[in-house]
């Protein structure tokens, strides 16, 4: 089967596409035929060696590349050949992931295909709506929580799960993503400097705790009530806890169960699932430009 891999880090130049054996699925896995992958911010940093200088990920010779899969089982426990289902590689060190032919995941890590979405659209669901889901897991307030990046593939589920959960919910994007936000049930502040102030208008004193998608650091956490709560989302994110603020990262990990919930939500409408462009999986380097270009609304999909 074809799989794109890097074995140099780069640009986009340097993911390769290889010819591999078929996996096998072992006791507990299920071999999925993948009919989508969407391209996240951590394939790009895995491809330009950031996340092993940052010491994610241990030195190796060949990484695989994608972490959402939504597709149709092929083979293994747990599901029937033929299901179509949506799944998360969460184990960002193996030689081979979403981006390909066909993948191998713990059944544990697979849930349903969300019904009545295209396999582009229900790739979108997996690493974003779990990390948004998890990250919320995280913070106590049932008050008001910040959520900046808004208008991204986190941000958004965030929103979505965070105004579902009966929070109050202040969204920080441009002012282009506005509408949709506040559609999602969100009070809205725009994206730029002082942030902490134009926040503090709108809820006097600062939020309960932040959801730093965007991660802004220092900025998204004058924002925060002293003793409030802040998440950070990436190596390196988490600012110093100033005022007794309580700081915590995330990091996702997958979970099939809590997924199929995800689904659900998908398909009751509670939360959008939103696709920028769909390109074939041999033009992954154009998809890793687009989305490194920044402004799109929506995931970029490749498809084998
Ligand atoms: N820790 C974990 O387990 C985990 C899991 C998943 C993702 N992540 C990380 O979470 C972050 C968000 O991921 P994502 O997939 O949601 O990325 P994304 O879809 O690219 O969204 C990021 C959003 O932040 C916006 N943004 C950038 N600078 C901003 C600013 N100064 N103020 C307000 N918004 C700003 C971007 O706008 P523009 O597009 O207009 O620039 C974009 O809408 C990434 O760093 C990703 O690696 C972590």
């Amino acid at each position: 089967m074809r799989a794109m891999v890097v074995r140099r880090f780069g640009g986009p130049e340097v993911l390769e596409s290889v010819e591999v054996p078929v996996p096998e699925p072992g006791p507990g896995q299920v071999r999925i035929r993948v009919a989508a992958a969407a391209v996240n911010p951590v394939d790009l940093a895995t491809r330009a060696g950031i996340l092993t200088t940052a010491g994610v990920i241990p030195p190796r010779e060949v990484l695989g590349l994608g972490w959402d899969v939504a597709g149709v089982v092929e083979a293994g426990s747990g599901f029937r050949a033929g299901d179509a289902v949506i799944g998360l590689r969460d184990r960002i060190a193996a030689p081979l992931g979403a981006y390909a032919e066909q993948i191998v995941l713990d059944a544990a890590a697979v849930a349903p295909a969300p019904a009545g979405f295209s396999p582009a659209e229900a790739s979108t669901l997996p690493l974003n709506a779990l990390t948004a889901a998890q990250a919320l897991d995280l913070v106590e307030t049932t008050g008001t929580v910040l959520v900046t990046g808004a208008a991204g593939a986190v941000g958004g589920y965030a929103v979505a799960l965070a105004h579902a959960r009966g929070l109050r919910v202040v969204a920080v994007a441009s002012d282009r993503d506005e509408a949709p936000l506040r559609g999602l049930g969100a009070e809205f502040v725009a994206r730029g400097p002082a942030l902490g102030d134009r926040v503090r208008e709108l809820v006097p004193g600062g939020v309960d705790a932040v959801l730093d998608t965007a991660l802004l650091g220092l900025d998204a956490l004058d924002a925060v009530r002293g003793g409030g709560e802040f998440v950070a989302f990436a190596a390196g994110a988490a600012p110093i806890p100033l005022r007794g603020v309580r700081v915590r990262s995330v990091w996702i990990r997958a979970d099939g169960e809590r997924l199929a919930e995800l689904a659900r939500l998908a398909e009751d409408g509670t939360l959008p699932l939103r696709v920028a462009d769909v390109l074939p999986l041999a033009e992954a380097a154009a998809a890793h430009e687009r989305l490194a270009a920044g402004g799109l609304r929506g995931r970029l999909v490749l498809t084998p």
